[in-house]
């Protein structure tokens, strides 16, 4: 019955707790404590992409991509099938890549090139650029888009794509009162129509305070997963739970969820 138009998760029991999917073209943001499974979330919503033929963005901060590559295989995706470029390349790539990829040498090439920049265009007073932050990612992802030639071109249409941020809290670490503004400006900067995206931030345990930590304010959808008391429980214990989600009547009730080797994220209700 609904027009809107749903990407799936890669998770098939989070599909059907979601209408189908995520609404084409928003911004959904994972949830929680280290260890809980956002990465691996971000791995099969990657991987049901490269599947349908949805060109992917995937940026990130916590690990080396062949060591994405590596868990993702052991859970049963095998993302070496799929054309990667990764932006550090000093190449340009030859043919159109499936997956691009932004890890931290991606960032750093990126901001070290805003920097010459900089200083050709002030050399007296040099702005520096760090790998982590807001403006480079925001540079290092348009990079991205314009590798996989989804820049707005009069008769051309527009392909659907990918965008994964695994994770967003490492540009807030040193400064989280500034969560909520760098999240701002990195939708602006880079929220397209056709772009749907998926961000991780972590959850700090400690304080268990605000979702996450001003990320939830961009945020379309919200997907928090956690762990029961390993203390009290004897044992890792996992939930997921979608708090909201845009344009959907989802589920309400959180599924206990597994990591399967040679499966991956397996949720039972
Ligand atoms: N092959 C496997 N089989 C079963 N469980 C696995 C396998 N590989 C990883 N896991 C589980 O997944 C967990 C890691 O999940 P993941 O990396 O997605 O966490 P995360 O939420 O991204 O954590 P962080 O915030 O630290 O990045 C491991 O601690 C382990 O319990
Ligand atoms: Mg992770």
């Amino acid at each position: 019955m609904s027009e809107i138009e749903r990407i799936s998760t890669g998770v098939e029991e989070l599909d059907r707790a979601l209408e189908g999917g995520i609404p084409k073209g928003s911004w959904v943001v994972v949830t929680g404590e280290p260890g809980v499974g956002k990465s691996i979330l971000c791995m099969h919503f990657a991987y049901a992409g490269l599947k349908a033929g949805d060109p992917v963005v995937y940026v990130t901060t916590e690990q080396e991509y062949k060591d994405v590559v590596t868990q993702a295989r052991q859970l049963g995706m095998d993302l070496s099938r799929y054309r990667m470029y990764n932006i550090a390349w000093r190449r340009e790539p030859e043919e159109l890549p499936e997956i691009v990829v932004v890890d931290i040498f991606g960032l750093l090439k990126v901001a070290r090139q805003m920097t010459e920049k900089a200083r050709e265009e002030s050399p007296e007073k040099v702005r520096r650029y760090a790998a982590l932050s807001m403006d480079t990612l925001i540079e290092a992802i348009n990079e991205a888009y314009s590798v996989l030639e989804v820049a707005k071109e009069r008769g051309t249409p527009e392909r659907h794509v990918r965008l994964v941020i695994d994770s967003m809290s490492a540009f807030w670490v040193d400064r989280p009162v500034m969560a909520r503004k760098y999240s701002y400006q990195l939708k602006i900067a880079t929220h397209r129509d056709n772009v749907t995206a998926l961000l991780t931030s972590q959850y700090a345990p400690t304080t268990g305070q605000a979702y996450g930590f001003g990320l939830e304010h961009i945020a379309d959808g919200i997907i928090h997963i956690w762990m029961d008391d390993v203390e009290t429980a004897r044992e890792v214990r996992r939930h997921l739970i979608v708090v909201k989600m845009r344009m959907t009547n989802h589920s309400r009730k959180a599924f206990d969820l597994e990591i399967e080797t040679g499966k991956g994220l397996v949720l039972r209700q």
